[in-house]
């Protein structure tokens, strides 16, 4: 069922112009509106003759209406800053850290920093659509676009997705929430199926687009390229029509993602916009919105009704968002912004592990090793379409390549915001000596003549690819190991967007796990290393020991041709990360949830209250002698006599040493609930929860029960 926007009763202005707009509009205006093409770029290198000329060019265009004052759409990538390649020689933006350096952060107030600033550039550069937030859970350790998303938990994903998705809308740019649903792994995406149990759908991934859209009300949805139970995400009504217009009753549109629309009756079954006409003629040899759709149309195959709900439901996010109204560009502080990079990557960083050699001591006489990473040229990004150009360029391009459209892209991107020049200037009378990594032995003979070593250790993670293994590339883990070998002292600094194996775990002092920090990202990490920032990033997707410990030990689709119908069969299903890890009672390297601190928090009066919904109040204190921040996650452990792992809440907290807080978290019922397909309805059952106050999914400090009502909820 769709939610007809003339039976609302409570009509918004929005509403009530999008409808009036859309009675006037010819049936030609009607269609105008409904397909998007792409700017001229290394894959469609020809600028299209329907952009006009002036017009930037961007990821999709879209012409307006200008007798109704309808404005043209100028859609721009993504959630990591407004990404150009390609499409604008030489236009630079801010580049943010990866998701996952967001989400390690679990700080709202910087998704909103970090929104706002995108949502600022990217109005500043005429585009009035975002195609952010990226929202998919991190289900597969190997899946390469997880640098892109949040974290493997549907709470902290959406709390975050919302924030900088309302920060984005805000700046009266509209913003999407991507990529619906299950977008999980990149092996042949576009042929990929993703099989899921329904219900346990509803309480992981679709649970945490349903919070984020409730929560920020996006303009747009894009739905990924997958398919979902044997049908694509562009063409699934049980997605579109019964869940996100129904249930949920979305008002704003759904379109499709760049090169996912193989046919027109997708409008049948809910897609309301085809996205990137140019990529579907590459894929499936045609533009479906287009001729076949007006074919559809004259035949009588697609009602008037339909038709006018697509137009509606587009022109209602315009008029919501007043991109319709702009009147002045915003003034853009770059450097402002740059502190929003800055910040992030900070509080983004994970401290793993800590054998007492962190923070570097200034030491005056200190012989330190940097190794490996390009450390001397800048910082690692994702590649694809959420990689953006810096300020100035990036310090260097190295081709990687791959097969399939992403393999132009993917490169290894350095920022050009060098660790050891960092390190140099923070650490001004050490001396800093730096070895590229190349070869073990190399590498070790400067280890050995060095106080304390610090290896950079980087991997090209991107759209398009998934990681065949957990294992670093290059020889990386052979360099690690030689230095440990040959210093006593072994710092390793990760670059990752993806957990990795550690074979050197054991050796080493230090690991910090600095994800794509962004284009402040060599600064942030060199703060860390010598204690000038105290780290604060818990990590938000779980470190396996192993794949074996993981729901697909082998992942199947790997090394499938380009083309090859795949299957994946996500049969952990709401059981994602930490909670998979507790149902098995597997103990990964590092667990969700988990990041050290230069000083140490207790926590103190759990006290637990049931009812229609659990809250907890408990004390955080700062019983170190720095000033540090604490992020106390509240977990639920059991649910009427099962084992049952959710995150509750979580919030992070600032404190000076000895200083201490009260915290009140109340737990979204849904979190409590299992989802009943059969009913349609969210379940409490009655009976005793296990709550469990921790430092990670692994570390809980406090257990406490809380009575449950029984309760049905929802849709
Ligand atoms: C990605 C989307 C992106 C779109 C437009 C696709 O390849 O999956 O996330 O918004 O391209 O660039």
């Amino acid at each position: 069922m769709t939610a007809d926007v003339q039976d609302t009763g409570g009509e918004t202005p929005a509403d009530v112009r999008a409808r009036e707009t859309e009675e006037q509009m010819s049936d030609e205006e009607r269609f105008s509106l409904l397909v998007s093409v792409m700017g001229a770029n290394p894959v469609t290198p020809v600028r299209d003759k329907r952009i006009p000329q002036g017009v930037p060019m961007s990821a999709g265009y879209v012409p307006g209406v200008p007798r109704l004052g309808v404005p043209a759409l100028l859609m721009s990538d993504a959630s990591l800053g407004v990404t150009n390649p390609g499409y604008r020689e030489g236009d630079t933006a801010t580049a943010l850290p990866a998701g996952l350096a967001l989400g390690a952060s679990f700080n709202p107030e910087l998704a909103r920093a970090a929104g706002g600033m995108v949502g600022r550039e990217a109005r500043s550069r005429g585009f009035n659509l975002q195609l952010a937030g990226g929202i998919n859970l991190a289900r597969d350790p190997r899946n390469g676009r997880n640098f892109e998303y949040l974290s493997e938990d549907p709470l902290l994903s959406a709390v975050l997705a919302a924030e900088s998705i309302n920060a984005i809308q805000a700046e009266g740019v509209i913003s999407t929430i991507k990529h619906y649903s299950l977008n999980c792994n990149e092996t042949n995406r576009h042929w990929l199926d993703a099989i899921i149990d329904p219900a346990a759908h509803r309480e992981s991934d679709l649970l945490a687009f349903e919070i984020a859209i409730e929560r920020s009300q996006p303009g747009a949805v894009m739905t990924g390229y997958n398919k979902i139970n044997g049908a694509y995400a562009g063409g699934n009504s049980v997605l579109i029509e019964d869940v996100l217009k129904g249930a949920w009753g979305y008002q704003g549109w759904v379109m499709s993602d760049w090169g996912a629309t193989p046919s027109w009756e997708f409008a049948l079954k809910g897609l309301d916009q085809e996205s990137g006409a140019q990529v579907d003629v590459a894929m499936w040899k045609a533009e479906p919105f287009v001729q076949p759709l007006k074919a559809a149309y004259a035949e009588g195959k697609l009602p008037k009704e339909r038709l006018s709900e697509m137009v509606r439901r587009i022109l209602r996010s315009m008029f919501a968002s007043g991109i319709d109204s702009w009147e002045q560009v915003p003034e853009v502080a770059m450097a402002r912004h740059n502190e929003i990079a800055l910040e992030t990557a900070r509080q983004g960083i994970v401290l793993l592990k800590n054998d007492g050699v962190l923070p570097l001591t200034a030491d005056a006489n200190a012989r330190i090793a940097v190794i490996g990473g390009h450390a001397h040229v800048g910082v690692p990004t994702g590649t694809g379409s959420s990689a953006v150009t810096p300020p100035g360029g990036y310090a260097a391009v190295i081709k990687i390549g791959g097969r399939g459209f992403m393999g132009a892209g993917r490169n290894l991107y350095l920022l050009p915001s060098p660790p050891l020049a960092e390190l140099k200037k923070l650490l001004a009378s050490a001396q800093i000596e730096f070895d590229p990594g190349m070869h073990p032995a190399e590498s070790a003979m400067m280890a050995r003549r060095c106080d304390v070593a610090i290896v950079f250790a980087i991997r090209v993670e991107g759209e398009g690819f998934d990681n065949p293994d957990l294992c670093l590339p290059w020889g990386q883990d052979a360099v690690i190991e030689a230095v440990a070998a040959a210093n006593p002292n072994t710092i390793v600094v990760l670059q990752t967007g993806n957990p990795v194996a550690m074979p050197w775990r054991d050796s080493v002092k230090a690991i910090v796990e600095a994800w794509y920090p962004g284009q402040a990202g060599g600064l942030a990490i060199a703060e860390v290393l010598v204690g000038n920032v105290n780290p604060s990033g818990r990590l938000p997707i779980t470190f396996p020991a192993d794949l074996a410990q993981t729901p697909r030990p082998e992942l199947e689709i790997l090394g499938t041709p380009w083309g090859t119908p795949v299957t994946i069969r996500y049969n952990e299903g709401a059981e994602v990360g930490y909670r998979w890890f507790a149902k098995q009672n597997e103990q990964p390297l590092y667990a969700f949830g988990h990041g050290l601190s230069y000083t140490s928090f207790e926590y103190s009066d759990l006290e637990v209250e049931g009812g229609d919904t659990i809250t907890a109040t408990f004390t955080v204190t700062n019983t170190g002698d720095r000033e540090g921040a604490d992020v106390p996650q509240l977990y639920l452990t059991a649910a009427v006599g099962e084992p049952r792992m959710r995150l509750l809440g979580f919030e992070r907290v600032a404190l000076q040493p000895g200083q201490s807080r009260s915290m009140t978290v109340t737990a979204d019922p849904r979190l409590l609930a299992r989802y009943d397909a059969g009913a349609g309805q969210w379940h409490v059952s009655e009976g005793a929860y296990g709550i469990a106050l921790g430092k990670a999914a692994d570390n809980l400090a406090f257990t406490a029960e809380a009575v449950l009502t029984e309760r049905r909820f929802g849709s």
